[in-house]
């Protein structure tokens, strides 16, 4: 067996990891394989959904007896801690492995790396840092909120070919095509939050739900931006699972509609505020991190958009582009604010895949530097 053999297997460990793409997180998508003595694969196993089995141990328990003396591929360094589960070096040291075959380190501060270490003290052989970059990729958002303490931020945006969410006066009426809908829909499976400003939530008053039943995690956290408390307490996103809103204020706020909203069953968390007199994001992003929050889809409006732009706080966009022309410089454009005063202090982004769905293109691109 060579550099190449664990390579391949990792490969393979990486697609089984994928099985839990819509509901490992906040943990991250993990996946195993088990060869016996003579590296035939004897089990496989995936980290499908938080609070069940780790993928080694899933593969273990799949390899049986025939895992004593074997290897162990895994795309993530087995952890250390006593979770929702017990720790995977206990299971791997139990079941007599040989050696173990390792992607990345796990970030996470209580592991980070003491997993790889304690296999090696107890003798068994680790090789390590196997297809690394891509078992790094594979878990951008849980390295990101791992490493920097942010949720990964992406924004979405359904727009007009001339830059537009919505016309002149507010409400969106539909913009791009039922397929580009569908597939924004399919962002909120993948993420942990979805935040919006009340600008947005006072013109269009949406659930902001997931729809497409993927995700098996019926909680999705809904978060709004509203510096002074501005959302009815009728809003039709706190009419079905109001715990999972969470409403960003200032210290402006009235106590009153503060208690109101907090009778509907909604979180309302106190921030700073920025230089425009909105929610300090920093503070709004450090919050929802240390709420097992790792990746955010921001929905809008444009004002919200040039908040996280101009705060360098955006790693990744979605746009949905309509083949229509709105016009109107009082429209509500994709991104509002000031705008930066040149090209070389705009955000450069780097296209990274382009999509025709029905009429519509979708844009998915990075922030330079992520
Ligand atoms: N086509 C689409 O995909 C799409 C998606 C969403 C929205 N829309 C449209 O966009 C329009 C609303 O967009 P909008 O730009 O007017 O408003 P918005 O971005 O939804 O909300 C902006 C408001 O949020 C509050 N806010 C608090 N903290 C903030 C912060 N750090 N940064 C930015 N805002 C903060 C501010 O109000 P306070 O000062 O009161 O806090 C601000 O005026 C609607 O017409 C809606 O239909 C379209």
């Amino acid at each position: 067996l060579n550099g190449e053999r664990w390579a391949a297997l990792m490969a393979r460990a990486l697609e089984l990891a994928e099985r839990g793409r819509y509901g490992a997180s906040p943990n991250p998508m993990v996946g195993a394989v088990v060869l016996d003595r003579a590296g035939e694969v004897v089990g496989e196993g995936a980290h499908l959904r938080r609070g069940e089995a780790h993928a080694e141990v899933a593969a273990l328990a799949a390899a049986g007896a025939s895992a004593v003396g074997g290897t162990l591929v895994v795309t993530l360094e087995p952890c250390t801690h006593h979770g929702l589960t017990p720790p995977c070096v206990d299971a791997v040291i139990a079941a007599r492995i040989a050696r173990v075959v390792v992607g990345a380190h796990d970030p996470n501060p209580v592991i980070a790396g003491a997993g790889v270490a304690r296999l090696r003290e107890v003798g068994i052989e680790v090789v390590d840092g196997v297809e690394e970059a891509a078992c790094r990729s594979l878990n951008r958002s849980y390295f990101f909120w791992r490493e920097r303490g942010l949720p990964f931020v992406t924004l979405k945006m359904a727009m007009t070919l001339d830059g537009k969410l919505a016309p002149r006066g507010g409400r969106s009426q539909r913009i791009t095509s039922e397929e580009a809908r569908s597939a924004g829909y399919a962002l909120r499976e993948q993420m942990d939050a979805l935040v919006v400003g009340v600008g947005t939530v006072l013109a269009d008053d949406p659930r902001l739900l997931r729809h497409l039943g993927v995700n098996p995690n019926p909680h999705l956290r809904r978060v709004v931006l509203d510096s002074n408390l501005r959302t009815p307490a009728t809003a039709t996103l706190l009419a079905a699972h109001p715990e999972d809103v969470v409403i960003f204020c200032r210290d402006s706020a009235t106590p009153e509609r503060r208690r109101e909203l907090e009778g509907t069953g909604a979180t309302v968390v106190e921030v700073g505020g920025d230089d425009r007199g909105g929610c300090e994001l920093h503070q709004v992003l450090r919050w929802l991190a240390g709420h097992e929050v790792s990746s955010v889809l921001v929905e809008g409006g444009g004002e919200t958009h040039w908040s996280f732009l101009n705060e360098a706080l955006a790693q990744e966009v979605v746009a949905f582009i309509a083949p229509l022309l709105l016009g109107g410089r009082d429209a509500v454009p994709a991104v509002g604010g000031t705008g930066f005063p040149s090209p070389l202090e705009g955000v450069r982004l780097r296209f990274v895949t382009l999509e025709r769905l029905a009429e519509d293109v979708m844009i998915r691109a990075e922030v330079d530097g992520v």
